[in-house]
Order: structure tokens, then C-alpha cells, then sequence
């Protein structure tokens, strides 16, 4: 299959560089990792350890796939969506954090948008090198649930190449657990600056706990069975797996990067207010992290 990684940073690099053990696989990517790919390929080491040679370039506009993988951050979703409508792809998968990324894609790109959700640990260590940081999975499927033989076709493909993965019909369901995950995990561990593990030991833990519960909260105001416990234990698997990770809300901090708080954690507020939800710590841990972003000029 020919597959276009559509954001190679970390997680997109881990995820290309499985893939291109068995596919043909383009990376679209900064140009120091761009140019490093493209002399000496790419390494991943960790948890997952290979080395693969994808294709690589910065130009993201008028490329032809049987997949887009796309794997920007959240705020920068539009912009691929308009660079990846130059381009003919038969399909286009998101496995980025957030929600309202597939609805972005969807809203600007004729191919089918598919969900999808990764639960990898990655690190991009240096130009040409990724980390694995932790096992994870990538689960896909259609954006409102659902079985479809589109999604079987890119599972067994990614499964080809080892890339652990399950095709879901219960997608939008998939996407809040998800959600629960990032908004328990990531603005915690990038506030206080500790690895995943740490949400899993006090006094870290109460803390994504009740970000994990409220989201769960918002799930079924919307009509979504997210149960409190189901939201809790896929955090806690997720930690667990990446306890040694750097999450990528603290790689973001770290680097002085804009963050993913307004599809993540925002997003849990924006939805609470629809549904008059009180979900106090995610409307703290939003307003320290937007906090952050003002003071170093990213709004
Ligand atoms: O954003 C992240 O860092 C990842 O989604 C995850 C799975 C929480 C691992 O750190």
C-alpha cells in the first residue's frame, strides 16, 4: 500500500517507520528530519527498534496515496487538510490527539475521513531517529461508528507490518475514551513536568482521576456510553504502558510549542457548557495551560 504520514514529528515517525517495513511509505516532515531520512533513513529505537528507509519531503502539496495518515498537531489541522486536498488519496485516517480534527478533514477533503486513535509513547530523539517510549495501539475505524470494509483493508494492512491494531465499529465511543486519556494524562504530567507514570501514584493521581471522570461525564451528556471506570482503567492501561514517557502536552511545554489544550481539555469545557456539566479540573487545568501559552506569546 502506499501511505503518505502526513506530520512525521514523533508519533507519526514510530507509526511511518512500522509501516514502511512493509509498505511504501512517504513521510511529510520538518527539514532537518526531512533531509536526515532522506540521507541515512530513519531509526526508531525503544520499545520498537528498526531502521527503514521511507521516503521523505517537506512538500506536503499534490501527493498521491492509497492512504493519508495525518499526524499534525491539532491547531495545525486545516493546514493540512488544505495541503492534502492538492493531492489524490483514495482514503485519509487522523490519529492525532482531540477531537474535531476528523470533522476538519472531513469538512474539507472528498476521500473518506476515518477515526482513529494511537496510544503509543514517542519521542522524536534527533533528526532521523524516533523513540518508542512505550506499547501502545492504534485502533481505527468510521467517524460515527459502524463497520466498513475501507477500515478492515487499512487494518490488515497496518497489521501486516506489525503495527498493532484493532478496527472498531464503535468509534465515537473509541474517540471520548481516548479523550479521557489525553485530558488526564497530558496537562498534568506537562504542569508538573514528571513522566506518564506519575499520574499513577499520589498526589498526581486524584488529579487525572477526576479529569479522566469528568470526561467521562461529558461522554454521556453527549449521548456517548463512557462509564467512569471505563475512562479511569484506560488511563491508568495507557500510564502504565508509557509510565517512562514524556507526554507530548510536556514535549510541547518543554519546547516552548503552542499545546494541544484547546481540542483536549478545552474541548471537555466547551462541550460541559453545552450540557450545563461542572468539570472544574478540566476547566483549571485548561485555563493554567492557556495561562502558560499566553505568557510565552502563543496568544
Ligand atoms: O499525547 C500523548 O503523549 C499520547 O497520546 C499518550 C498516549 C498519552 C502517551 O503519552
Amino acid at each position: 500500500m502506499e501511505i503518505v504520514v502526513f506530520g512525521a514529528g514523533s508519533l507519526g515517525s514510530l507509526v511511518g517507520g512500522v509501516l514502511a517495513r512493509e509498505h511504501d511509505v512517504t513521510l511529510v516532515a520538518r527539514p532537518a528530519h526531512a533531509e536526515a531520512v532522506r540521507i541515512g533513513g530513519l531509526t526508531v529505537t525503544g520499545a520498537v527498534d528498526l531502521h527503514v528507509s521511507p521516503s521523505a519531503t517537506t512538500d506536503s502539496r499534490g501527493l498521491a496515496a492509497d492512504l493519508a495518515i495525518v499526524t499534525v498537531k491539532a491547531a495545525d489541522t486545516p493546514t493540512a487538510a488544505d495541503a492534502l486536498a492538492t493531492g489524490s488519496f483514495d482514503a485519509v485516517l487522523s490519529l492525532q490527539n482531540g477531537m474535531g480534527n476528523e470533522e476538519t478533514l472531513a469538512d474539507r477533503l472528498e476521500p473518506p475521513v476515518l477515526a482513529g486513535t494511537a496510544t503509543y509513547g514517542a519521542i522524536l530523539q534527533e533528526p532521523g531517529v524516533a523513540e518508542c517510549t512505550g506499547q501502545g495501539e492504534v485502533v481505527l475505524g468510521t467517524r460515527t461508528g459502524g463497520r466498513a470494509p475501507l477500515a478492515e483493508r487499512i487494518g490488515n494492512a497496518f497489521d501486516a507490518a506489525g503495527l498493532e491494531t484493532t478496527v472498531a465499529g464503535d468509534m465515537p465511543r473509541r474517540r471520548w475514551e481516548k479523550l479521557a486519556v489525553n485530558a488526564a494524562i497530558n496537562p498534568v504530567t506537562a504542569l508538573s513536568n514528571v513522566d506518564n507514570g506519575a499520574v499513577l501514584e499520589p498526589p498526581a493521581a486524584d488529579l487525572a482521576r477526576s479529569a479522566a471522570w469528568e470526561t467521562a461525564r461529558v461522554a454521556r451528556a453527549c449521548d456517548v456510553s463512557l462509564s467512569d471506570r471505563e475512562a479511569t482503567a484506560a488511563m491508568e492501561r495507557v500510564a502504565a504502558d508509557t509510565a517512562a514517557n514524556t507526554s507530548s502536552m510536556r514535549q510541547d511545554v518543554l519546547a516552548g510549542r503552542r499545546t494541544e489544550i484547546d481540542a483536549i481539555n478545552g474541548y471537555v469545557v466547551d462541550r460541559a457548557a453545552d450540557h450545563d456539566c461542572a468539570v472544574p479540573t478540566n476547566r483549571t487545568l485548561t485555563a493554567l495551560i492557556r495561562s502558560w501559552e499566553r505568557g510565552v506569546g502563543h496568544r
